[in-house]
């Protein structure tokens, strides 16, 4: 396929590194990392301070995130990283700790309540709709739109109409801490030798313990004041309660859950969005078919949790997105038993890594791999399970996945029946991972509106 019909990349190794040319990459981008060959083969292992293997096969992947769960926890890489701002939580803990939290935690995400929690997305849409009117013909970067969008949704669902509480310095604060994260990480995603040098420490002691307490004194708060009206995030966390142990979260497990909802939550339905937004620019035949559906389902209105089930296409083009840009690009185990994969040896302490971009490129698994094609998720029967994961799977699979998607489809869909969106010339995105798949420089378009019956700009649900 000529390379002007496919949307940008990350062009992969496709010779051996060393360790201070695998480094200097991965500081740019991780992943650069990845070698060429593991979007053809199921399997690529190495050797870069500790042992490491990168899998691609969706039946040794089943095994690792499902069948033997507790032989792989998740690498020390991302927890040591995300430890001091979220704690203990529902991402971080293992076994036990991290069993009744998750069965705490589940019917907060039930359909039921992430419906309820819909017409906050619909609003967020609509606000990202009147700042691109705002814009005019002006080129708008849809990329930073997308942040402030799902940073409005994911402030209006934590600390929701909590008087006196700073909730977006709160936001600021983790997002922060966050971008600097990501620059650590990177050290470490292979292992590198203790000798390489890391940054110093990433945020102060006293800032975090700052913000934490700014989030207990609201947490605490609420608990003694329980509001009327839809219950967000934080009323239901309240509410949670695991089955088997009747453990309920007390404050400080409420907090790092909630600033963990934020971390894992808010980032990575941006880049989904503005990878999508990307993608429509960039192929005018999809982008003029989801329109066509978004039109003919939401009229002139913004589309709420309902409509959801009848923009299939939209929902597909998320889906595309996701496979060509997965946020998370690759999640990360430590091996604690002897295990053969695909016939290698793993050994305690190896690293085991799912490139989940290489995975969704794979050769094998993927017709066409490296094109936009949202008519592959027309059947999703026909997709292997293991060969699909930008949630990851098991039972560490993202919590949060239908509240994601529900609010893609929902600001994607009003976005596309109000404007046409067209790229910019000589200023297409860069692929870079740090701690997340984001397009640097930007998702620059330009937006037309679409001609309706009245404005555009503001139209009510
Ligand atoms: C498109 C958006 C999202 C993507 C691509 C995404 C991706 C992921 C992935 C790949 C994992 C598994 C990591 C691993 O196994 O190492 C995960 C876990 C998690 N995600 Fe998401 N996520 C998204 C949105 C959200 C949202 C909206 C929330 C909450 C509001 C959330 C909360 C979590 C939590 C708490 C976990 C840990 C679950 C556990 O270990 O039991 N995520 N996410």
């Amino acid at each position: 396929m000529p390379q002007d019909t496919l949307p940008v990349r990350v062009p992969l190794v496709t010779e051996p590194w060393g360790i201070l040319k695998s480094l200097n990459a991965a500081r740019q981008n991780v992943l650069s990392i990845i070698p060429d060959i593991a979007t053809r083969q199921p399997m690529v292992s190495g050797k870069t301070g500790k042992r490491w293997h990168m899998v691609m096969d969706p039946d040794a992947i089943r095994r690792i995130l499902l069948e033997r769960l507790d032989d792989y926890p998740k690498s020390d890489v991302t927890k040591n990283l995300l430890r001091p701002a979220i704690g203990e939580s529902l991402f971080i803990a293992e076994g036990a700790h991290w069993r009744w939290q998750r069965r705490a935690a589940a019917p907060v995400f039930s359909h039921r309540n992430v419906m309820n929690l819909a017409p906050i997305m619909t609003r967020a849409a609509e606000a990202a709709c009147d700042r691109v009117a705002g814009a005019g013909p002006r080129a708008v970067n849809m990329a930073d739109e997308m942040v402030r969008a799902t940073f409005d949704v994911i402030s209006d669902v934590t600390f929701s109409g909590d008087g006196g509480f700073d909730r977006d310095a709160v936001h600021r604060a983790i997002d922060a801490y966050i971008a600097e994260a990501g620059k650590v990480s990177l050290f470490d995603v292979l292992g590198f030798p203790d000798w390489v040098p890391r940054p110093g420490r990433i945020m102060s002691g006293a800032a975090l313990r700052e913000m934490k307490s700014v989030a207990d004194r609201a947490i605490d708060n609420r608990r003694d004041a329980r509001r009327d009206g839809v219950p967000d995030l934080l009323d239901l966390l309240l509410d949670g309660e695991d089955p088997e142990t009747k453990r309920r979260m007390d404050t400080g497990e409420l907090r790092d859950n909630l600033l963990t909802f934020i971390v894992a939550g808010h980032e990575t339905t941006a880049l989904t969005l503005a990878w999508s937004l990307y993608l429509c620019a960039f192929d005018q035949g999809v982008q003029d078919r989801a329109r066509t559906e978004a039109r003919a389902v939401l009229g002139d209105r913004a589309a709420t949790g309902e409509d959801v089930a009848n923009l299939p296409f939209v929902r597909q083009i998320v889906d595309e997105a996701l496979r060509l840009y997965p946020p998370a690009g690759i999640i990360s185990r430590s091996a604690q038993k002897p295990d053969t994969l695909c016939g290698r040896e793993v050994r305690p302490g190896d690293i085991v890594m799912i490139p989940i971009y290489a995975l969704h490129r794979n050769r094998v698994l993927w017709e066409d791999a490296d094109a936009f094609r949202p008519d592959r998720f027309a059947d999703r029967k026909a997709i292997p399970r293991y060969a699909y994961l930008p949630f990851g799977d098991g039972p560490r699979i993202c919590i949060g996945a239908s509240f994601a998607l529900q609010e893609a489809v929902i600001v994607l869909a009003t976005l596309l029946a109000r404007y046409r969106f067209a790229p910019v010339p000589g200023k297409a995105p860069k692929p870079v991972m740090i701690l997340t798949l984001r397009p640097e420089g930007g998702v620059w378009l330009t937006a037309e509106p679409v001609a309706g019956d009245g404005p555009v700009s503001r139209r009510s649900a």
